[in-house]
């Protein structure tokens, strides 16, 4: 039996609402997005949010219209997508490694608050898997800082944690921008796509304008009113804008997104169960908590990861790596050389983790496939502790 990694469920319906949109005379950013904006909105509760064509170029215009650039810094975790880090290497800023919690591999107040300094202007904490930081704990720990001259700005990165939770609140409570993905294996997906929602009217107005060349008005408003309206740049800004042919997808499934969430966690709750008292390491789950089950990584210990691999690629079984610690790759060690080696959690879980295929139209079968596969392959090369 052959496992996909990923399949997404997006079926007639969807091609309905793609079809509508090339009805009307406007296939970039109109209507459609805008009222898919309104639709995050009131998902999240905030009063703004801006659909961007990824969470690369979201967070990208956010750090634009923020002004933040050379000589300043950025706290990252390095247990993430290389994309966390990139953006802020892509405005001449200097991003800063700091290192994960060894049982959640989330970003904690106490490995970040270590690498403030005076030029530190944010912070991107990453909920990775779709378990959240404690955003109000970083908040507040930055804030106590004696170093901290001007507010430093929390960037929630959010591409694995739509309709994830913590304490109750959803991501941009205690932010001031949560940047979301809709990438095509997202648990909310358009193939490519991303929003960025904040509570700050004047960081809206300005990423509205980063995220298009820096132009004041959209084409739909340039054009509206059936007369040619005039247009000014501000500020530097890039081509981010998500087109109404992609935002259709959207409305349907952020209206279902919560109700589909829970064959998300029947899915990685059977992987568990599967897996407990084995030899692999699982990541803690945490009570405060509503995970998304975005994906499902294990780390194989002793060296093994990589033959865990093709023994599980030769069952059949797709798998993928996320993540390689970013301060690890080639790139960030030619960079930042000081930083290679200084996160050794986020390093060993980099070398040491696979992520399983996890999908809602995953079947009953395929599961146990992947399960046997793991039990049989991966747990012979690693000694039970
Ligand atoms: C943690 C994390 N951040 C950022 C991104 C980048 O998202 P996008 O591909 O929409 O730019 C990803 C993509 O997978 C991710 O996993």
């Amino acid at each position: 039996m052959k496992v996909d990694f990923y399949r997404h469920s997006l079926g007639t319906e969807d091609a309905q609402a793609i079809a509508e949109v090339l009805k009307s005379p406007f296939l970039t950013t109109g209507p459609v997005a805008e009222r898919v904006e309104l639709q995050l909105a009131e998902y999240f509760g905030v009063p703004y949010a801006t659909l961007v064509n990824s969470w690369t170029n979201g967070a990208l215009a956010t750090l634009l219209a923020l002004e933040i650039g050379p000589g300043d810094e950025v706290i990252v975790p390095a247990m993430t997508f290389i994309a966390s880090a990139n953006v802020v290497e892509l405005t001449g800023a200097k991003t800063v490694f700091a290192d994960v919690d060894p049982v959640t591999l989330l970003l904690t107040p106490q490995s970040m608050i270590k690498h403030v300094t005076a030029r530190t202007r944010a912070v991107i904490p990453v909920h990775l898997y779709g378990q959240m930081c404690d955003v109000p704990q970083l908040r507040a720990a930055l804030d106590a800082h004696p170093m901290a001259r001007e507010r430093i700005r929390i960037i929630e990165d959010c591409a694995h944690c739509f309709e994830g939770e913590r304490d109750g609140r959803k991501p941009g409570f205690a932010s001031d921008a949560a940047i979301f993905s809709f990438y095509a294996t997202k648990n909310v997906t358009c193939g490519e796509g991303g929003a960025v929602i904040t509570r700050d009217e004047e960081l809206h107005a300005k990423v509205r304008e980063t995220r298009l060349h820096g132009m004041t008005a959209i084409a739909a408003k340039r054009f509206a009113g059936g007369r040619y309206n005039h247009w000014d740049m501000r500020r530097l800004g890039i081509k981010g804008n998500l087109p109404d042919i992609l935002a259709a997808l959207l409305p349907r499934q952020i209206a279902t997104i919560d109700e589909r969430l829970p064959a998300r966690w029947a899915l990685a709750n059977r992987y568990r169960e599967a897996f407990l008292g084995g030899p692999l390491r699982l990541v803690a789950m945490l009570q405060a908590c509503r995970h998304t089950e975005h994906i499902f990584p294990i780390g194989v210990p002793g060296g093994k990861r990589d033959e865990a691999i093709a023994a599980l690629n030769a069952a059949g079984v797709a798998i993928t790596v996320n993540f390689r610690a970013v301060p690890e790759t080639t790139y960030y060690r030619e960079r930042y050389p000081e930083a290679a080696g200084a996160c050794p959690v986020a390093s060993r879980w980099g070398e040491e983790t696979l992520t399983l295929p996890l999908f809602p139209g995953m079947t009953r079968d395929e599961q146990d496939h992947v399960i046997n596969a793991v039990r049989s392959e991966v747990y012979r090369l690693v000694p039970a502790t």
